[in-house]
């Protein structure tokens, strides 16, 4: 048994196999050849077409030039991306008759407004990202019924204002990216309803100042990009309703204040950006104010400041690299050391 399969399976240049051996190479020839075929159309699709997915969950249509903008879509559509075409306006019905919609991805246009009613046929959708488009606004009522939706990506769109009101509807929202836009500020109860956010980036605006209730309402906020903006200060207890804050983007800004307890409680930090702002000192006791956080400090002209090590068993915050003076300044105790500690935040 395991003799034929051998033989099945090798070539003998000297054609010793039994004539019968001969159709199973065949088979296999042909079948390789098939095979060759069937891959060879999946790996080189016609450009000028839309490429198409149907899977048991429902059809996923990926379109962008030179195909053509699609005009009929499945019913059972799920996906949806119609990217890089510069359209300035959305066909009005494109979402009529795909009410299982749940990703729409219409990056690289050039749209400038959308309509009220835009989504009002795909109530299930959890993804909309309008990535480099031309957005000025946003119509109220536009999220009226995307209560699932829990990624929105405006991101590099030309916003300088927000209204609370454009966000209305929303329930689900995990990751709200307004970041390279041209904010330069925010209205208040901007985040109130969102309790679920988890990633919030507001990077590359040109916001000066932040509401003071800017995170109240978010419970779980894990990531928050603030770098490329105008902010002078940090105010204390800003960023107190966030202690599973993670991730926290703070550089290229113009930073001349960091209030004392401008990091208190913020356990879980793992990475802190403050480079390229116009900080010469920080509090006494800033960086004890991370708690139970062991740290990581590293200078540099990049200088983000990784707080906290995985796994790091140290209880009190510490900068590695650092000299004992300098760990003692990190803890808020004088510091015989201070030109040490001045070398180490010098790229603050
Ligand atoms: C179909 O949907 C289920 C549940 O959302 C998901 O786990 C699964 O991976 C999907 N299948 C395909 C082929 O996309
Ligand atoms: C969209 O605009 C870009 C930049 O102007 C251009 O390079 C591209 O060819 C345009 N695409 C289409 C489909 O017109
Ligand atoms: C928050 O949700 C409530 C209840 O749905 C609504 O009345 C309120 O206007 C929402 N607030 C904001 C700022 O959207
Ligand atoms: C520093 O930040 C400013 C904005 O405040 C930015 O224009 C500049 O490119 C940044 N410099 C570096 C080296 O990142």
């Amino acid at each position: 048994m395991e003799k034929g399969e051998a033989t099945m399976s090798s070539w003998s240049p000297e054609g010793k196999q039994s004539p019968g051996s001969w159709e199973p190479h065949l088979c296999r020839i042909l079948f390789l050849l098939l095979l060759f075929v069937v891959s060879a159309k999946g790996v080189t699709p016609d450009p000028n077409a839309c490429l198409v997915f149907h899977s048991s969950n429902g059809s996923s249509i990926s379109c962008q030039p030179p195909a053509k903008f699609p005009h009929y879509l499945p019913a059972d559509t799920i996906y949806l991306a119609t990217e890089f075409f510069n359209l300035t306006q959305m066909p009005a019905d494109i979402l009529q008759g795909i009410p299982n919609l749940q990703e729409l991805h219409l990056s690289n246009n050039q749209l400038e407004d959308l309509s009220a009613k835009f989504l009002l046929p795909v109530p299930q959708l959890k993804v909309l990202d309008l990535t480099r488009n031309a957005l000025k606004r946003l119509p109220p009522g536009l999220f009226k019924v995307s209560a699932a939706l829990h990624t929105l990506v405006l991101k590099e769109n030309r916003l300088d204002i927000l209204d609370a009101s454009w966000l209305r509807g929303l329930k689900a929202l995990r990751h709200l990216d307004l970041s390279g836009n041209q904010l330069r500020t925010l209205p208040r109860k901007l985040l109130a309803n969102f309790t679920d956010l988890h990633i919030l980036d507001l990077g590359n605006n040109q916001l000066q100042t932040l509401p003071p209730d800017l995170l109240r309402g978010p419970l779980k906020l894990e990531w928050l990009h603030l770098e490329g903006n105008r902010l002078q200060v940090l105010e204390e207890g800003f960023l107190a309703p966030q202690p599973k804050l993670r991730y926290l983007f703070l550089n290229n800004n113009k930073l001349t204040t960091l209030a004392a307890g401008a990091f208190r409680g913020l356990q879980v930090l793992d990475m802190l950006d403050l480079s390229n702002n116009s900080l010469t000192s920080v509090p006494e006791g800033l960086w004890a104010s991370l708690g139970k956080a062991a740290g990581n400090m590293k200078g540099g002209p990049v200088c983000s400041r990784h707080v906290r090590r995985r796994g790091g068993s140290g209880p009190q915050t510490q900068l590695v690299g650092a000299g004992p003076a300098e760990r003692s300044a990190a803890r808020g105790s004088p510091a015989p050391g201070q030109d040490h500690m001045h070398r180490g935040l010098r790229c603050l």
